[in-house]
């Protein structure tokens, strides 16, 4: 299938180089309209895409648009290219924040997919909730999740309200991640650890607790408890975190995530 790229920055490459890696689409097959001439130069050398300044080519050469630009850039893409597909032919918003709805009305066309990616997509680690309109046919269905995939887990579902719930827990989540990762690291310093070595032993703590949930299949709490003697150090710690509000902020954190995100959408 031929896809093009509305906007080749970050994400957009992220999406490119898990499609290409994937053999979902050839380099033959993509074309990007990009305004700025040396990612556009960058793009073409690196990934021996098609590339483009304007958008209007992007749009007659593909069969599935993905738009990856900012939001504040959606108004001038629907100058440039609304009303400019055709029936048969689908657009990949990965757009944070801009609804179903505005898309379909802005492009004056029916044929909408919505994903909401986050960061790790970069290096083939994201997590993609995503949901399309009725009109789109399965092919386009299936494309959209065999892209997606290639970029990490993706979860369809098919009710648009999800989308605010991803954007506060899987969007917003490398964020919290980050926060816990960097003061562990602290923590190791603040107990005597050379920096270095305390960020190797937090980043490979991370990584082998969240792949031991993962492949045992037992429930968090659970792998806690046989962490935790009886009178011992780690009891002492979780003691701390409780009383700190650690869990309950954790939750809070996503509830208002999920209510900003509602919000944002009505704006
Ligand atoms: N990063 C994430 O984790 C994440 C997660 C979920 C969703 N998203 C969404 O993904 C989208 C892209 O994010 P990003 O981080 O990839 O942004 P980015 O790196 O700024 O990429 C956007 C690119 O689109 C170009 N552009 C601007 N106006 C254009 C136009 N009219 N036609 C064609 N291209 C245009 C920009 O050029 P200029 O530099 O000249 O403006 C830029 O190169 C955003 O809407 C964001 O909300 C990101």
């Amino acid at each position: 299938m031929n896809i093009g790229f509305i906007g080749g920055g970050t994400m957009a490459e992220a999406i490119l180089g898990g499609m290409l890696d994937g053999g979902v689409a050839a380099a033959a097959d993509v074309m990007i309209g990009e305004p700025v001439p040396g990612r556009r130069d960058y793009l073409a050398e690196r990934y021996g895409v098609g590339v483009s300044d304007s958008n209007g080519p992007v749009v007659s050469a593909s069969e599935m648009v993905v738009m990856a630009v900012k939001p504040q850039d959606l108004p001038k893409v629907y100058a440039d290219i609304g009303g400019r597909l055709q029936d048969g032919q689908s657009i990949m918003s990965i757009v944070a924040g801009a609804k179903m709805k505005s898309l379909s009305d802005g492009m004056r066309h029916d044929g909408i997919i919505r994903a909401m990616p986050n960061t790790p997509a970069q290096i083939g680690e994201g997590m993609t909730m995503w949901t399309c309109a009725s009109s789109v046919s399965a092919t386009h269905r299936e494309t959209t999740s065999a892209i997606l995939s290639t970029i990490g887990d993706e979860i369809y579902v098919d009710d648009e309200k999800y989308l605010d719930m991803a954007t506060a827990l899987s969007a917003s989540g490398p964020a919290y991640v980050f926060l816990i990762v960097e003061a562990l690291i602290d923590a190791g310093v603040y107990v005597g650890l050379p920096r270095d070595v305390s960020r190797r032993m937090v980043l490979q703590t991370v990584k082998g607790s969240v792949a031991l949930v993962s492949e045992t299949g037992r429930h968090p709490g659970e792998l806690r408890d046989m962490v935790t003697s009886p009178g011992g150090t780690t009891a002492e710690a979780l003691l701390t975190l409780e009383h700190a509000g650690v869990p309950a902020a954790l939750v809070d954190a996503v509830k208002v995530a999920h209510l900003k995100s509602i919000r944002l959408g009505q704006d």
